[in-house]
């Protein structure tokens, strides 16, 4: 019989690691053992610069006193309550929180654990929300060429990364997609959002006509397209998509996993590019990673749809374990108090012309062929090298790491992001090491 035991070497072997090039990595790991505010420390002790916030998510710092007593506060006094016909106090008073927070009407939240989830849970409303409404044959969703909505079956149908998808099968029925925005011809080397491309939103005016606006149930995007390499909306795109939603009763979904939180340089893109969705879907930076957790945000038509048939009914059949845990939850409202007690989305939109100018300052380094940038994030697309795509950005990737940056890689995008209690320092920092790093690969 096999016995738990500590005593069992640790060889790296069991651990299926998740996106990622797993037997490469165990030849040549890279573990990190600890974290506080802008940097984590290595297994052999080295100090690295965290310039992808873990992976878009630890806003406020890694390892914030505040975030950590109040989860262990939290853990020690309950630490599990079920959310099924019973409440615990933090959950509807995190979720006030963030109503409050939230732009609009946006004011009821459904909690998850994970961006795929929150998706999926999007998704679902909006099609019930139809058939509540009487309009049950909308059921397509549309999506958009290279999105990328996490990797339940929801989220990869209305996915666009063609990785994500290719090996899994039909998906789900009745998704179509719009184009990406991204033109190296025409927008390489924008400062903010480019000038070129309000015309693509145009798109979502013959996918209508193809499927006719009464099938069509929700349009979901991501207001900045983060994992698929950080493409900003034109200039004009978003609002296009707003008024082609509006005029054919179709909702609009912003996916903030990775937007919402001050990385844009607001509490949520929605904010920063002036667009209201329907609903939008937050995780990572909602907790600061600290705790597993998403939240759904929905306007109040949304939410007000599903608010008839009898009292005693349940209005949606969704929802999970773990919805709005205890540790989350106290998790999540020491996060959003740190968010404003320390001004940390105001700290974001004040650097973010001196971040710009920073990234931009890479334009002619050699291999880099585009620069995008908006709010604290930051895209640096490298030339493929002819022995493949993805292999130049990964060698940079990895000896940025040795030089003290992490940073994140999609084929040969490097995608910048640190956590927003940033100061100026950091980002010479960042850059200095990134510039360095890419002049000395080939
Ligand atoms: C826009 C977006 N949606 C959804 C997800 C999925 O989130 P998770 O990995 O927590 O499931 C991500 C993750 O990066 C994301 O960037």
């Amino acid at each position: 019989m096999a016995v738990a035991t500590a005593a069992v070497p640790n060889d790296l072997e069991s651990f299926w690691m998740p996106f990622t090039a797993n037997r490469q990595f165990k030849a040549k790991p890279r573990l990190l053992v600890g974290a506080k505010d802008m940097h984590y420390t290595t297994h052999d002790g080295r100090q690295v610069l965290d310039g992808s916030a873990g992976l878009w998510c630890v806003n406020a710092g890694h390892c914030r006193q505040p975030i950590v007593d109040a989860i262990q506060k939290q853990a020690a006094e309950m630490d599990f309550a079920p959310t099924f016909q019973m409440g615990h106090p933090k959950a509807f008073e995190f979720a006030a929180r963030l109503a409050h927070l939230a732009p609009g009407d946006l004011n009821h939240v459904f909690f998850a654990n994970s961006g795929s989830e929150a998706v999926d849970t999007a998704l679902k409303i909006a099609i019930a929300y139809h058939r509540a409404r009487g309009e049950g044959a909308r059921t397509r969703l549309i999506g958009r060429e290279r999105g990328y909505h996490g990797v339940g079956f929801g989220g990869i149908s209305v996915g666009g990364i063609v990785s994500n998808r290719k090996v899994f099968g039909p998906l789900l029925a009745g998704v179509d997609h719009l184009p990406h925005t991204h033109s190296l011809k025409d927008m390489a080397f924008s400062k903010g959002q480019p000038a070129w491309g309000a015309h693509l939103a145009d798109e979502l005016e013959r996918i209508v006509a193809l499927h006719d606006a009464s099938t069509i149930a929700a349009v979901i995007v991501e207001p900045v397209a983060g994992s698929t390499g950080v493409l900003i909306p034109p200039q004009g795109y978003l609002q296009k998509l707003r008024t082609i939603c509006d005029k054919h009763g179709i909702l609009l979904i912003f996916d903030e996993v990775i937007c919402g939180f001050g990385r844009t340089g607001s509490a949520f893109g929605a904010e920063t590019f002036g667009v209201l969705p329907d609903m939008m879907t937050t995780a990572k930076g909602l907790t600061n990673a600290a705790v597993p957790a998403a939240a759904v945000f929905t306007r109040k038509h949304v939410h007000e749809a599903f608010m008839s048939g009898p009292e005693h009914m349940i209005e949606l059949f969704h929802g999970y374990t773990y919805s709005a845990h205890a540790l989350a939850c106290a998790a999540g409202i020491a996060t959003l108090d740190l968010y404003r007690d320390e001004g940390i989305f105001e700290n974001a939109r004040a650097l973010s012309p001196y971040w710009e100018d920073a990234v931009h300052s890479l334009k002619g380094v050699k291999n880099i062929i585009d620069i995008r940038n908006i709010g604290i994030m930051a895209g640096i697309e490298l030339s493929a090298r002819a022995d493949g795509p993805g292999k130049r950005g990964y060698d940079v990737f990895v000896k940025a790491y040795e030089n003290g940056l992490m940073c994140r890689l999609t084929g040969d995008t490097l995608a910048l992001s640190p956590p927003l209690i940033l100061n100026k320092g950091h980002i010479d920092e960042i850059f200095d090491i990134l510039k360095k790093t890419i002049e000395s690969v080939d």
